[in-house]
């Protein structure tokens, strides 16, 4: 595993989230800047309840430089509107902020961040989490996973119950929209990721 620096030194402990995402584009805390066009930073109100995290931008979120906006981002969508959720009041990020990807041709084919650069990103996350103090966190897929409930979490075993961050915030796991895209059985693990989102919504009311 690499040693990074880690994305603290860089990240802004006053001013909003306006700050945040001014100074997100300069962070060296890992590699990951290098090869990616932009950081991605999140979206959505900082006042908002919920905040969903997912994993790392990809080709379209990296290349437009917003969350959720290539296939995962259209499952998602449909998954919100299936689960009674409106995008426009949740807060939307990832657990890491620039795209990881290796070359292929001309394609650029996503690769899971490394645990060393999950952690070095984790100080973005923990800054959003402390700016926008979400209600509720809803967790999806294990890169989301390690950095907000640990590397021995097991999203499988536990998906759609209600669990705690460190910090005692109340969050529920799920899968990533991605695997859903990916599935054999669409049907149903898209079914399943629309029961997780629509109870976690639940947990607010
Ligand atoms: N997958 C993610 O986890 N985040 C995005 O923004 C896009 C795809
Ligand atoms: Fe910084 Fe995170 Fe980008 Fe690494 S991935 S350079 S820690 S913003």
């Amino acid at each position: 595993m690499n040693d990074y620096a880690g994305a603290e030194k860089w990240v802004p402990h006053d001013g909003g989230m306006r700050k945040v995402r001014a100074v997100l584009g300069d962070c060296r805390g890992c590699d990951l800047w290098e090869d990616a066009e932009q950081a991605v930073a999140g979206e959505g109100p900082v006042r908002a309840r919920m905040m969903l995290v997912g994993e790392t931008p990809g080709d379209h979120e990296d290349k437009e430089g917003h969350v959720f906006v290539g296939p995962a981002g259209h499952l998602l969508d449909k998954a919100l509107v299936a689960a009674g959720i409106e995008r426009s009041e949740i807060y939307l990020t990832n657990a890491v902020k620039h795209f990881r990807f290796e070359r292929e041709g001309k394609r650029r084919i996503h690769k899971t961040p490394s645990a060393g650069q999950i952690v070095a990103c984790a100080p973005w996350l923990r800054r959003e989490l402390e700016i926008v103090k979400p209600e509720l966190v809803v967790v999806m897929g294990a890169v989301a996973a390690r950095t907000l409930l640990g590397p021995s979490f097991r999203v499988t075993q536990h998906r759609g119950e209600r669990v705690e961050l460190a910090d005692g915030r109340a969050a529920v796991a799920t899968v990533h929209p991605s695997a859903v895209v990916r599935s054999q059985e669409f049907r149903r693990d898209f079914d399943r990721f629309v029961k997780d989102l629509r109870g976690a919504a639940a947990l607010l009311d």
